[in-house]
This record gives C-alpha cells, sequence and structure tokens, in this order.
C-alpha cells in the first residue's frame, strides 16, 4: 500500500472509526492511528491548538505538525500489535463457544430423540419408601417377601453428579436417601443431561449392594432401568443452591425457610421434632396422664401482663394465651393428671436465641402430690422421653449427627435452692445485670443462667425463687415463706427449658395474691372455684418444646428448632 500521510492532534482531534486521519479530520492518539493503518506511513503530530500559549513560545509553535518521534511510534506499534493479538484471541473465543453451543444443541438433539419407556415385560415394580431396607427383600403390603424384586420411588433430587455417561443420583423422600444410578440410553436423555436439583421424579430398578469400599445411604444403590420426571425444578441463578446455601445469611435462610426446610439440618431438626412430641405423648400416656386441649383465645393472663398479645375479640379485649396452666388445673377433680401440648404466645420485646413469639408449650398438671413428687416426676419424664426418642435408630442417628456430644443426663438431676445458687453466683464473679455482685432477690438473667448452667455443665433443678420474681399463683414455702415451692429446669447450651411449680390452693391465700399483684380476680372466677369446691395440693410445669429441641439437637436458637418460628419483627412467611 503507498504510504499515506497522517494527522493526530492531540488536543482536539477524535479517535472515531468517522475520522479519516487527514489534517481536517485528525485522530486524537497515535496508538489509534497506527492501529488502524499500520506502521509504514507518516505521522504528523501536533499538541494543543487551544490552550494556552506557554510563556514566551511562539504562537505557531503549537500550531505545526511534527512527525511523530521514533519512541512514540514504537509504542504506538506495540500498542497496535497487543490489540490485534487480543481481538484474534476475542474471536476465537466467539467461535469456540458457538461451536460448543452448535455441540450442545446437537447432543440436546440427539438427547431428545431418546424416549424412555418402561419395560413392561420386567417383573413389576414394588413401590417403596427410600428407607425401606434389605435390598434382597422388599416386604410387600400383604407381609411377604419378595427377593430381587424391582423397585419403584418417589422423591427429590438431593444430589447429582455425572461420571463420563453414568449419572449418579441422590434421591430424598422425607424418609431416606438413595443412591440412583442411570447408565446407557437413560443417561443421555434430554432430561438426564438437564437435571436439576429439586426436581421430583419417578424412578424404578433393581436395588443392589453398593461394591465393597463404595459408600452410599443403606451401602446400597438402584440401578435404574426407567425414569419419568414428575417436576422440573428451577435451574441458573434461580437453583435452590443459589438461594440457600451454608453461607446464606440466617435472616435470608428463615426468609426461604420453605426451602431451608429441604436442606438436612432443618430437616433432622424437624423430624427429631416430631418424635419428642410423640415421645411426650407415650410417656404421659404411660404414666396415665390425659391429654385436653385448652383454649388459645382467652381473657386471663397467667405470666404477666407485659408478653401479653392483646387483640379484638368481636367487641371485647381479649388475649392470645399465655400458658394453659389455669385451665389444666380445673381438669384435675374430674380427669386426673392432665397434659396438653398447645401453643402459646408471648409478645417478647426482645431479640434473644431462646424467645419465640409463639412456642409449643409441652404442660402438666398433677394432683395430691408434694413438690418433690413434682421433681421426680419431670426427672422421669425428661429421661423417659429421652430414652423412647432414642430408641428409634433412626432418630438417634439424627440426635448423633447434630449433636455428636449427645450424652443421656445422669440421674438424679442436679437440685440447687436459688439461694445457694446466688451464692455460686457471687462465689463464680458472676454478677447481676446492674454488674454487681447478685444478692438474694434478684431475677437471675439470661446471661448469667446459662454461664451457671454451661459450667456445672448437668441438668439442674434450681427450686424455691423468691415469691416476688415469680408468678401470683405459686404456693408458698411452708418453711419459709419468703420463697415459693417453684422450679426452673436448666440445661447446658440454652438454660431454662422448664418452669413449674406447686400452686396456691387456699382459695384466702390466692385472693390476697391477686389483690397483691393488682389482678382484678373477677375474670378469674373459674380458676377461683378449683378452691371453693374441694381444693387439693397439686402442682405443675410448662417445658418449652423448642428450648428442649435446642439443647437435644444442639441448635444455636429455638428459631431453628420450629417450623416457620415467629418472633419480635416475623410474622412471615
Ligand atoms: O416459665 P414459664 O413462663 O411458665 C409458665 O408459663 C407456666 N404457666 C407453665 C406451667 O406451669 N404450666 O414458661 C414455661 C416454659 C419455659 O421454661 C420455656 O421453656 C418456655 O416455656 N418459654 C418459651 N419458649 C420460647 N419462647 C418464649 N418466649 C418462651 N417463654 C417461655
Amino acid at each position: 500500500m503507498a504510504e499515506q500521510t497522517f494527522y493526530i492532534d492531540e488536543d482536539v482531534g477524535q479517535d472515531e472509526h468517522s475520522q479519516q486521519g487527514t489534517e481536517s479530520s485528525p485522530y486524537k492518539s497515535l496508538s489509534f492511528a497506527v492501529l488502524q493503518h499500520g506502521d509504514s506511513h507518516k505521522f504528523l503530530t501536533r499538541k494543543s491548538t487551544t490552550g494556552e500559549v506557554a510563556e514566551g513560545a511562539v504562537e505557531s509553535s503549537r500550531l505545526d505538525w511534527k512527525p511523530a518521534a521514533k519512541a512514540a511510534l514504537k509504542k504506538a506499534k506495540n500498542y497496535a500489535a497487543q490489540q490485534q493479538k487480543k481481538a484474534a484471541r476475542e474471536q476465537e473465543l466467539v467461535a469456540q463457544r458457538s461451536k460448543e453451543e452448535a455441540d450442545r444443541k446437537k447432543i440436546f438433539d440427539e438427547a431428545k430423540k431418546i424416549v424412555i419407556e418402561e419395560d413392561m415385560s420386567l417383573p413389576k415394580a414394588v413401590k417403596i419408601k427410600l428407607d425401606e431396607t434389605d435390598p434382597k427383600k422388599v416386604t410387600l403390603g400383604n407381609g411377604t417377601d419378595v427377593k430381587g424384586t424391582r423397585v419403584r420411588v418417589f422423591g427429590r433430587v438431593h444430589r447429582e453428579r455425572r461420571q463420563k455417561d453414568i449419572m449418579f443420583i441422590t434421591l430424598r423422600d422425607g424418609y431416606g436417601f438413595m443412591q440412583v444410578i442411570f447408565s446407557g440410553g437413560l443417561s443421555k436423555t434430554y432430561d438426564a443431561l438437564t437435571l436439576t436439583r429439586e426436581t421430583s421424579m419417578e424412578i424404578c430398578g433393581e436395588l443392589r449392594e453398593v461394591p465393597a469400599g463404595a459408600h452410599a445411604p443403606n451401602s446400597r444403590e438402584l440401578h435404574a432401568d426407567y425414569f419419568r420426571i414428575v417436576g422440573k425444578a428451577a435451574g441458573g441463578d434461580d437453583a435452590i443452591t443459589n438461594r440457600v446455601s451454608r453461607d446464606t445469611e440466617h435472616a435470608t435462610l428463615l426468609d426461604l425457610r420453605h426451602l431451608t426446610l429441604r436442606g438436612e439440618t432443618a430437616s433432622k431438626v424437624l423430624i427429631v421434632r416430631d418424635a419428642v412430641e410423640f415421645a411426650f405423648n407415650q410417656v404421659y400416656k404411660e404414666l396415665r396422664m390425659r391429654k385436653v386441649s385448652p383454649p388459645a383465645l382467652v381473657q386471663t393472663q397467667v405470666e404477666g401482663g407485659a408478653t401479653l398479645f392483646k387483640f379484638r375479640y368481636y367487641s371485647e379485649e381479649a388475649f392470645l394465651t399465655q400458658s394453659s396452666q389455669l385451665y389444666l388445673e380445673t381438669c384435675l377433680p374430674s380427669m386426673g393428671d392432665v397434659y396438653c401440648i398447645e401453643k402459646s404466645f408471648r409478645a417478647e420485646k426482645s431479640l434473644t436465641r431462646r424467645h419465640l413469639a409463639e412456642y409449643s408449650h409441652v404442660e402438666a398438671e398433677l394432683d395430691f402430690i408434694t413438690f418433690d413428687d413434682l421433681l421426680d416426676h419431670l426427672e422421669h419424664v425428661i429421661c423417659r422421653v429421652l430414652e423412647v426418642v432414642m430408641d428409634d435408630p433412626t432418630i438417634a442417628q439424627h440426635v448423633k449427627e447434630l449433636n455428636p456430644e449427645f450424652k443421656m443426663p445422669e440421674r438424679p438431676f442436679m437440685r440447687m435452692k436459688y439461694s445457694d445458687a446466688i451464692d455460686w453466683l457471687v462465689e463464680h464473679h458472676i454478677e447481676n445485670e446492674g454488674m454487681e455482685p447478685h444478692k438474694f432477690g434478684d431475677d437471675i438473667a439470661e446471661a448469667a443462667e446459662r454461664r451457671m448452667t454451661d459450667i456445672i455443665n448437668r441438668p439442674i433443678f434450681l427450686t424455691h425463687f423468691p415469691a416476688e420474681i415469680k408468678a401470683f399463683y405459686m404456693q408458698k414455702d411452708k418453711d419459709d415463706p419468703r420463697v415459693t415451692e417453684s422450679v426452673d429446669c436448666l440445661m447446658p447450651g440454652v438454660g431454662e427449658i422448664v418452669g413449674g411449680s406447686m400452686r396456691m390452693y387456699d382459695l384466702d391465700e390466692l385472693m390476697a395474691a391477686f389483690k397483691r399483684e393488682e389482678i382484678d380476680p373477677a375474670t378469674y372466677y373459674w380458676y377461683t372455684d378449683q378452691r371453693k369446691y374441694g381444693t387439693s395440693p397439686h402442682g405443675g410445669y410448662g417445658l418449652g418444646l423448642e428450648r428442649f429441641l435446642a439443647w437435644l439437637c444442639k441448635q444455636h436458637t429455638v428459631r431453628d428448632c420450629c417450623l416457620y418460628p415467629r418472633y419480635f419483627g416475623r410474622c412471615a412467611p
């Protein structure tokens, strides 16, 4: 190409393809000019035509076109070479990407042609849940064992991975996990190639023991001969793994609780919860206690006005129940010892890891007992519930995985009077909320209580709290009227999981207590009548199910121990 002359005006030139590089349409930089036209031309440059003229300089000097300096030309050449290389690389990448796209499309087009149909000449598949054991021996509904039976399973993709033409899928159905193998045509289908986590599917095949040295749930794997997608799960940015993961913030996990629940930890805790609730029912039945269901909408308070949720009940004021205790007490004369597992509601205004606004309350009430009877009963119920729960191998395994250090509590539980706890706190330099040494009459705050429980590191029955810091209905200790026959059960890691007491059963004493607390006894007529029509020494307790679980499953907060937690600032989803 013949040598041309290009103009570079560093002031008013423009590095645009619309420029021609002529004197009247100059470029701005030498690099741009060389990049456009190569270096075998003549390049004339000039600096500012508009700026101030340096003192002493001749006005015309800045208007003169001068040949580009050698060094500047060399720099521009290097720059141009670099840019050309970069452009070539980008082009290569685009070509590679479109080839990959085409290859993928080809694979997908081929894959779409593969149609999987169930081979009806194979033995009929028996529907099983994923935890049903013994690969070679499937028990049919009629109790007969069938060897080598084909099985049909339903579940969702928990994990998946591909090794060349073999796909390994971990299927989950809430009862267990199963490793499934897709080989041959199955792994080449469009559905298999685009399989996303949480996709729900039906799979048939033969269950075989895993090869020696390999690991899979229940040491078996399903060699699939047929599968069908029931519902595809979102992929890409919307894939479940992009929405909830180990690193997701706790608040987001709670916003996405419906997805978090699909994770192993959340589901294990809730499965343990189901077992614990069932065990309470079993143990109470063993003790011949009757289950009742008191109302949630009430007009009386039990645990102080500060945490009452108030609402308009038609034209009256009413509350969500704080505790079913008072109602349980009214059942004793005709039903014997009773219990309930109901929701309690507390308008707690602080955010702590052990307070919910709505929680499951296991409450019991026992008639004609002493305070010692109450403590013995409580210890028995807690230990027996744990025994029943841990007798189930699946639940025991879940607890072991959630809380590897879990040990059955030693009996008898440590029994410690409140006054001794105050001395213990003073000796251990654990201060009260006013940053002073604890003194008799202080409400032992959550932090101090937890520190004490963690140091002692075993269940504690903390008893005989002063009357002023406890509820109005608690029976006074006849040997020390300053204190009540009350108990909190404290567990390491959580603190208080149970609150209970003997109940004031003398009518006059109870009426005086109402007066002292400035509670109008009129709305409590049904409760005070209890003392009017054949009173009795009785007592009971309430156990927070979520706190019990937080302790058993070693969860940092009770919020992770219920399905959809409600607490200060959260009433959704
Ligand atoms: O100590 P509390 O307030 O006792 C009562 O309600 C009694 N009327 C129960 C009875 O004797 N029937 O509560 C009992 C237990 C506590 O030990 C704790 O485990 C749980 O209920 N609890 C809570 N759990 C979660 N969130 C809250 N806001 C709770 N408040 C109490």
